[in-house]
C-alpha cells in the first residue's frame, strides 16, 4: 500500500481518478478513510505539528498515530495521547467503520462528542479522558464491542449516562470529574460483569451505592470518591474479592468499617478519608499484607491501630489524622515497610514514640502532632536523612534531642513544640540547610541561641519562646533575610538586643518579651518596615523609645515593664494603649492624655521627657495637631453642601473631649437622620463582621426602616483609622465606593456609619452556593463585580485629586449590595498618593498576604500599581473560584503562582477556570478576564496596566448580552443559574 503512487481527492475527482477507482476498487476505501482522517485533522488544532505526516499523498497507514490492519490495510487505530491537540472531533471519524481504538487522552480537545461515533461499531477502546469536552454525552450504547470507555476529566454535563449499563462488554469504565446534574449511580452498572476498573469520582453522585455494584466480581478498582454518597459503609464490599483499590474518600458514609474488608487480601490502597465513620478498625486488617496506602483521616474512628500494621512489607503511606484513635502505636510500624509518609496527628496515641518509622530510610513526612506520646524521642531517627517535615508538637515527649536529629539536610520544618524536651540546640543544626521553620516553643530547652542559626538562609519562622535559653542573642540573626516571625519570649536571654536585627527586613512579628535584655532599644528597629507587631515587654531596657518608631505600620506594640524613660509618641499610644507602656519611667504629653481615658501614665513634667525631644517631638506634635485640625477643616469644607451636624453637641468639632464622655460627637456626610443613641445600641447578634480595624454590625434604624452598617473601631488604633476613613470616604462619591454616612465619637469609642450591603463581601459570595448547589455568583454577576470594582478603583486613582491608593484591595473589601453591585470598602490604610511619597519611607507596610504586590518586598514606595496587582489577584479569584492563598498551592505560594504554573505547563486553560460555573457558554469570556488578571498581576509594576486601561479591557470582555438577558428573564432550561 505504501508504495502506491497515486493520491485522490474527493474534492477534485478527475475523470482519470474515477477510472482508477473503477479499476482498483480497494483504493476507494483507502480514499474514504484518507478523507475521513484529513477531515478529522482539519477540525483539530495542532500546535506541535504532530499531524504533519497526515497528507493526501500518503497512505493513512503511514500517518503518525494511525495503525492499520496488516492484512486488509484498513484503519483500525488512532492513538494520539498528550499531543497538545485542541479543536473538536470531526463526525467524519464515523466513516472509519473498522476503527477499534480511539485513544486521545490528555489533549485540549473541546466541543461535543459526535453521536455519529455510534457507527464505529467495531470500537473496542474510546478514551477521551483529560480533555475539555463539553455538552451532554450522546447515547453510545450502539458500541456493543466497547471494552474501554474513558471520558473522565472533561467538562461534560447533563444527566449521568445511565445507558453505559448496556455496554456489557466493558472492562474499564471512567466517567469521573465531569459536571453532571446531581443524580444516583445507575443500578444497571451492575450489568457490566467484566468490569475491572470503575472510576466515578467527582460526578455529583448522591444516594447509596446500588447493591448490584457488589456483584461485579472482576472489579479491581472502585473509585467513587468526592461525591455525596451516603448511608452506612457497604458490608457487601467484601464480595469483591479481586479489589486492589478502594477510593471512597470525601463522601458522607456513616457506620463502621465491616470486618469483611480484611478478607480482601489483594487490597493495595484504601482511602475512606473525610466521611463520618466511627468504630474500630477491624483487627484482621493487619493481615492485608499487600497494603501500600491506608488513609482514613477526618473520621471518628477510635481504638487501637491493629498490631498487624507493624508487619506489613509494602506500606508507603499511612494517614489517620483527626480521629479518636488511642492506645499504644504498633511498635513495629514501618520496620519492614518502605514508609514514605505517615500522619497520625490529632488522635490520642500514648506511650513510647514508635521507633521504626524511618527504619528503611525512606520517610519524608512524619507528622504526629497533638497526641499523648511520652518518653524520649527515639535515637533511631538520627540517620533519617530523608525527612522533610518532622512535626511532633503537642505531646509529652522529654529528654534531649540527639545531634543527628538536628541535622536533617532535607528538613523544611522541624517542630518539637509543646513538649518537655530539654538540652541545647546542637550546632549541627547548620546542616539542616533547607530549614524553613524551626519550632521549639514551650519546652525546657536551654543553652545559647546558637549563632550558626544565621546560616539557615531559608528560615522564615523561628519560634523558641517559653524555654530556658540564656546568653546573648547573636548578631548573626541579622543574616536571616527570609525571617518573618521571631519569637524568643519567656527565656533568660541577656545583653543588648543586637542592632543587626533590623537586617531581617521581612520580619513581621518580633517578640522578645520576658527576658533580661538590657541597654537601649536599638534605633535601627525603626527601619524594619515590615514590622507589624513588636513586643519587648518585661526586660531591663533603658533609654528612650527610638525616634521614628511611630512611623512603622505597627498594629500592636508592647514595651511595658522595662526601665524606659522619656515620652511616649501619641501615635504609639493610640496603637498600644497605655498598658503597652506602663511599668517604665515613661510619660505622656497633655495632648496624648486626651486620647487615652483613664491612663496610668503620668503627664510629662516640664523638662521631663521633653528635654530630649523639644526640637523634634514637640514639632511633630504641633504638626500632628495642625494636621488634625486641617483634616477637620477639610471635612467641613469638602462636605459643606451636605454636611449636617447632628443634634448632639458639636461645638467642639471632633476633638477629644475633656471629661464629658456622656455626649456624642457626630459628623455626617450624607443626608440621613441618625440618632446617636440608636447607634450605640449595637447587639451582638447583629454582628456581621470583624476585621483588622473593628467590628461591623447591622443596624435597622427606626426611621423609615433604613438599614445601615456600623463599624465600631478597635480602641487601640481608632483615631488613626477614623481619620483615614473620614479623610477619604468623607469626600468622595462614586457608585462603586462604599458610602460613609457619618462618624460618631463618644468617650474612647469611635463609630463609622456606612451604607448596608445585604450581600456581604465578595470573598464570602464566591464560596457560597444557592439551594440548588450552584454557586451564588454566576459568570455574568462575577463579570459585573469585576467591572464595577475596577471602576471604583479607577476613580480613586484617576479622578481624585490627589489620587488615592487603597492599599488593601482584596475580595473581603469588595462589598455587594442587593443587586450585586460592588462597592470598594475599608479605607483604613488607604493613602493619599502625594502624602505617601514623602512619608512612605517607613510607613508603607499595609495590605494582606496573598494580595501584596511583589515589589513591596524590596521597595517601600507604594504606587497605584500595587493596587492594580491586588486587583489582579481579585480577578483571578473570580475566574478560578479559589482563594488568594490555599494549601493546595504549596507553602509560600499564591494564586498568581498557581495560575501561572498551570498555564506554563501547557495545561488546558480551561482547567484553571472555576468548574462550578457553567463554563461551557462563557469560557471565552472567562479566559479574557483571566488574561486581564494575569496582566494586572505582572511582577514588574510598569508592565501592569493602569486601572483606566483595566476598565477598558474589561468592557471588551463583556459576556454576550443575550445571556445576560436570559438571566434576567430566568428562562427555563437556562443552566446558568
Ligand atoms: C476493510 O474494509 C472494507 C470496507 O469497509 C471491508 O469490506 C473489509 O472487510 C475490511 N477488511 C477487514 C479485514 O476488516
Ligand atoms: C439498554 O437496555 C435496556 C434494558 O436493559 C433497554 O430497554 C434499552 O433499549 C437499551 N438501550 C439500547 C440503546 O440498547
Ligand atoms: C480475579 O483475579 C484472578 C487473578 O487475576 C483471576 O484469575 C480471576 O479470574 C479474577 N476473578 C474474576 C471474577 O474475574
Amino acid at each position: 500500500m505504501a508504495e502506491h503512487p497515486l493520491f485522490f481527492s474527493l474534492r477534485s475527482l478527475s475523470l482519470v481518478s474515477i477510472l482508477f477507482l473503477v479499476v482498483f476498487p480497494p483504493s476507494l476505501s483507502l480514499t474514504i478513510e484518507t478523507q475521513a482522517l484529513l477531515d478529522f485533522k482539519n477540525m483539530l488544532k495542532d500546535p506541535l505539528n504532530v499531524l504533519d505526516s497526515w497528507k493526501e499523498s500518503e497512505s493513512p497507514c503511514e500517518f503518525f498515530g494511525v495503525s492499520c490492519d496488516p492484512v486488509s490495510g484498513n484503519v483500525t487505530e488512532i492513538s494520539l495521547a498528550n499531543k497538545s491537540l485542541s479543536g473538536e472531533i470531526s463526525p467524519s471519524i464515523s466513516t472509519l467503520g473498522n476503527l477499534k481504538t480511539i485513544y486521545l487522552p490528555q489533549n485540549l480537545i473541546s466541543g461535543k462528542l459526535p453521536p455519529q461515533l455510534n457507527h464505529c461499531s467495531n470500537l473496542r477502546v474510546l478514551n477521551l479522558s483529560w480533555n475539555g469536552m463539553i455538552g451532554n454525552i450522546p447515547d453510545l450504547s450502539g458500541l456493543q464491542n466497547l471494552k474501554v470507555l474513558d471520558l473522565s476529566v472533561n467538562s461534560l454535563s447533563g444527566r449521568f449516562p445511565s445507558w453505559v449499563g448496556n455496554l456489557t462488554g466493558l472492562v474499564y469504565l471512567g466517567l469521573a470529574s465531569n459536571h453532571y446534574d446531581e443524580g444516583e449511580i445507575p443500578e444497571s452498572i451492575g450489568n457490566l460483569k467484566s468490569l475491572t476498573w470503575l472510576f466515578l469520582a467527582r460526578s455529583n453522585l448522591r444516594g447509596q451505592i446500588p447493591e448490584s455494584i457488589f456483584e461485579l466480581n472482576a472489579l479491581q478498582t472502585l473509585d467513587i470518591s468526592r461525591n455525596k454518597i451516603s448511608g452506612d459503609f457497604p458490608s457487601s464490599i467484601s464480595k469483591l474479592k479481586n479489589l486492589t483499590k478502594i477510593e471512597l474518600f470525601f463522601n458522607n458514609f456513616t457506620g463502621e468499617l465491616p470486618p469483611g474488608i480484611a478478607d480482601l487480601s489483594l487490597l493495595r490502597e484504601i482511602d475512606i478519608s473525610s466521611n463520618q465513620m466511627h468504630g474500630r478498625l477491624p483487627e484482621k486488617m493487619g493481615n492485608l499484607k499487600n497494603l501500600v496506602v491506608f488513609q482514613c483521616y477526618n473520621n471518628n474512628f477510635s481504638g487501637e491501630i491493629p498490631a498487624g500494621f507493624g508487619d506489613m512489607r509494602n506500606l508507603i503511606g499511612f494517614s489517620v489524622y483527626r480521629n479518636n484513635f488511642s492506645g499504644l502505636f504498633p511498635a513495629n510500624f514501618g520496620r519492614f515497610s518502605p514508609l514514605d509518609s505517615i500522619d497520625i496527628s490529632e488522635n490520642q496515641f500514648s506511650g513510647e514514640f514508635p521507633r521504626f518509622l524511618c527504619e528503611n530510610r525512606k520517610l519524608r513526612l512524619l507528622l504526629a502532632l497533638d497526641n499523648n506520646f511520652s518518653g524520649e524521642f527515639p535515637d533511631s531517627y538520627v540517620d533519617c536523612k530523608s525527612l522533610e517535615r518532622l512535626r511532633i508538637n503537642k505531646n509529652h515527649l522529654s529528654g534531649k534531642i540527639l545531634d543527628g536529629v538536628w541535622a536533617l539536610p532535607h528538613a523544611t520544618m522541624i517542630d518539637f513544640g509543646d513538649n518537655d524536651f530539654e538540652g541545647e540546640i546542637s550546632p549541627m543544626i547548620v546542616f539542616s540547610i533547607s530549614l524553613n521553620q524551626l519550632v521549639l516553643k514551650n519546652n525546657r530547652f536551654s543553652g545559647n541561641v546558637p549563632s550558626v542559626l544565621g546560616k539557615l538562609a531559608n528560615l522564615e519562622r523561628l519560634l523558641l519562646n517559653n524555654n530556658s535559653f540564656s546568653g546573648n542573642l547573636p548578631a548573626e540573626i541579622g543574616a536571616l533575610k527570609q525571617l518573618s516571625s521571631l519569637h524568643l519570649e519567656q527565656n533568660s536571654l541577656t545583653g543588648l538586643i543586637p542592632g543587626e536585627i533590623s537586617d531581617c527586613f521581612r520580619l513581621v512579628d518580633l517578640n522578645l518579651a520576658d527576658n533580661d535584655f538590657s541597654g537601649n532599644i536599638p534605633s535601627t528597629v525603626s527601619l524594619m518596615s515590615s514590622l507589624n507587631s513588636l513586643n519587648l515587654s518585661g526586660n531591663q531596657l533603658t533609654g528612650p523609645i527610638p525616634k521614628n518608631l511611630e512611623n512603622l505600620r505597627l498594629s500592636s506594640i508592647d514595651l511595658s515593664r522595662n526601665q524606659l524613660s522619656g515620652n511616649v509618641p501619641s501615635d504609639l499610644l493610640t496603637i498600644g494603649g497605655d498598658e503597652a507602656f506602663v511599668g517604665n519611667g515613661l510619660c505622656i504629653d497633655q495632648y496624648s492624655k486626651t486620647l487615652v481615658k483613664y491612663t496610668l501614665l503620668n503627664v510629662c513634667k516640664e523638662g521631663q521627657g521633653k528635654k530630649r525631644v523639644l526640637g523634634g517631638k514637640l514639632v511633630v506634635f504641633i504638626i500632628m495637631a495642625v494636621a488634625l485640625l486641617l483634616v477637620l477643616a477639610g471635612l467641613l469644607l469638602v462636605s459643606c453642601k451636605n454636611f449636617k451636624l447632628g443634634e448632639s453637641d458639636v461645638e467642639n468639632g471632633l476633638e477629644g473631649e475633656k471629661g464629658v464622655n456622656s455626649k456624642w460627637k457626630l459628623a455626617s456626610f450624607h443626608h440621613m437622620d441618625i440618632d446617636p443613641d440608636e447607634i450605640c445600641d449595637l447587639e451582638e447578634e447583629n454582628l456581621i463582621g470583624s476585621g483588622g480595624t473593628g467590628r461591623v454590625y447591622r443596624l435597622d434604624l427606626k426611621e423609615k426602616g433604613n438599614v445601615v452598617a456600623v463599624k465600631q473601631l478597635w480602641k487601640g488604633n481608632g483615631m488613626k483609622v477614623l481619620a483615614a476613613e473620614m479623610d477619604i470616604l468623607g469626600q468622595i462619591r462614586h457608585r462603586n465606593i462604599l458610602k460613609l454616612y457619618a462618624c460618631l465619637m463618644k468617650g474612647g469609642l469611635n463609630y463609622l456609619v456606612f451604607e448596608y450591603m445585604s450581600n456581604g463581601n465578595l470573598f464570602q459570595a464566591l464560596r457560597s452556593e444557592n439551594k440548588g448547589g450552584k454557586p451564588e455568583l454566576n459568570w455574568y454577576q462575577r463579570y459585573k463585580i469585576a467591572l464595577g470594582a475596577a471602576k471604583g478603583i479607577s476613580y480613586l486613582h484617576h479622578d481624585c485629586s490627589p489620587p488615592i491608593i487603597h492599599r488593601d484591595i482584596k475580595s473581603c473589601n469588595i462589598l455587594l449590595d442587593d443587586d450585586y453591585e460592588p462597592k470598594i470598602a475599608d479605607f483604613g490604610v488607604a493613602k493619599i498618593a502625594e502624602k505617601s511619597l514623602e512619608g512612605s519611607e517607613y510607613s508603607s507596610f499595609a495590605g494582606t498576604h496573598g494580595y501584596i504586590a511583589p515589589e513591596l518586598a524590596y521597595t517601600l514606595k507604594v504606587t497605584e500599581k500595587s493596587d492594580v496587582y491586588s486587583f489582579g489577584v481579585v480577578l483571578l479569584e473570580l475566574v478560578t473560584g479559589k482563594a488568594s492563598i490555599e494549601e493546595e498551592y504549596g507553602e509560600g505560594k499564591d494564586i498568581v503562582y498557581w495560575v501561572l504554573t498551570h498555564l506554563g505547563d501547557g495545561e488546558n486553560v480551561v482547567k484553571v477556570l472555576d468548574d462550578r460555573v457553567d463554563v461551557e457558554t462563557v469560557q471565552d469570556d472567562m479566559i479574557k478576564v483571566l488574561k486581564i488578571g494575569i496582566l494586572c498581576a505582572a511582577k514588574l509594576p510598569n508592565l501592569r496596566p493602569t486601572m483606566r486601561e483595566v476598565v477598558n479591557m474589561l468592557m471588551d470582555a463583556e459576556p454576550c448580552t443575550a445571556i445576560s438577558a436570559d438571566i434576567k428573564s430566568d428562562k427555563p432550561g437556562n443552566s446558568f443559574l
